[in-house]
């Protein structure tokens, strides 16, 4: 199946303005400032669009009219899990979002010897199994970091269909294997990029997120 028609991988609406705030970002031209305040923008509209998925119950309301209005309520308490280090950037857009949200970390980094991911540290909220967890990393490259992270949350009691993974862009290769190794996983994406090169980033991508975005380049 093609990632862009896959039903579990969703693309944030292609809006004008949606590709250009994509436009800014991937141009390496922008500055740091710049990369960072419209990077910050589109992490806010994928955070939304992760709420789109959780349940909700049915809500009644009484407005200043003094008429009812039909709406809903929020049902499932959430939390984020972001990806050191770069996942670390989507933290304030979801704390903006939902005030006061828990946010659990998770350090994983290929490991030389066996060159596969080995995590490093973890702390997650206690009761994280009774959770939405919004899974936070800007790339979506090899997906092997966030398989990782996909395990460990389980081990963790997390339910896999209340896991929400939200990213920037994604390659097509990345988020079929995720998909594929995890058959309740919903992706969240801005953009489904063409590939990836020898080294692993993304084509055509906008170059190292966390080096950008934190200054480090
Ligand atoms: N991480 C990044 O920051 N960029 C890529 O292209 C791939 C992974």
């Amino acid at each position: 199946m093609q990632a862009t028609k896959h039903p579990r991988l969703h693309q944030l609406a292609q809006t004008h303005q949606l590709k250009g705030l994509m436009t800014i970002i991937r141009d390496q031209n922008t500055e740091r400032g710049e990369f960072v305040f419209y990077s910050d923008r589109v992490i806010r509209l994928l955070v939304e669009e992760g709420l789109n998925y959780l349940p909700v119950v049915d809500k009644e309301v009484i407005t200043p009219m003094g008429v009812p209005f039909q709406g809903v309520a929020f049902e499932g308490r959430i939390c984020g899990v972001s990806i050191m280090r770069a996942g670390e950037s989507m933290e304030q857009g979801l704390r903006d979002v939902c005030t006061s949200v828990r946010i659990g970390k998770v350090l994983i980094q290929r490991d030389e010897r066996t060159a596969q991911p080995k995590l490093y540290y973890s702390k997650l909220p206690k009761d994280i199994a009774d959770r939405w967890v919004l899974l936070l990393d800007p790339m979506l490259a090899t997906g092997g970091s966030a398989m990782k992270c996909i395990e460990v949350l389980l081990e963790a009691g997390v339910k896999e269909e209340r896991i929400l993974f939200v990213n920037l862009i994604c390659s097509p290769e990345g988020a079929l294997a995720m998909l594929q190794q995890f058959p309740k996983l919903q992706i969240i994406t801005a953009e489904i990029d063409e590939g990836m090169d020898e080294r692993k980033f993304i084509l055509p991508g906008l170059g190292d997120f966390g080096d950008r975005y934190f200054g480090t380049e």
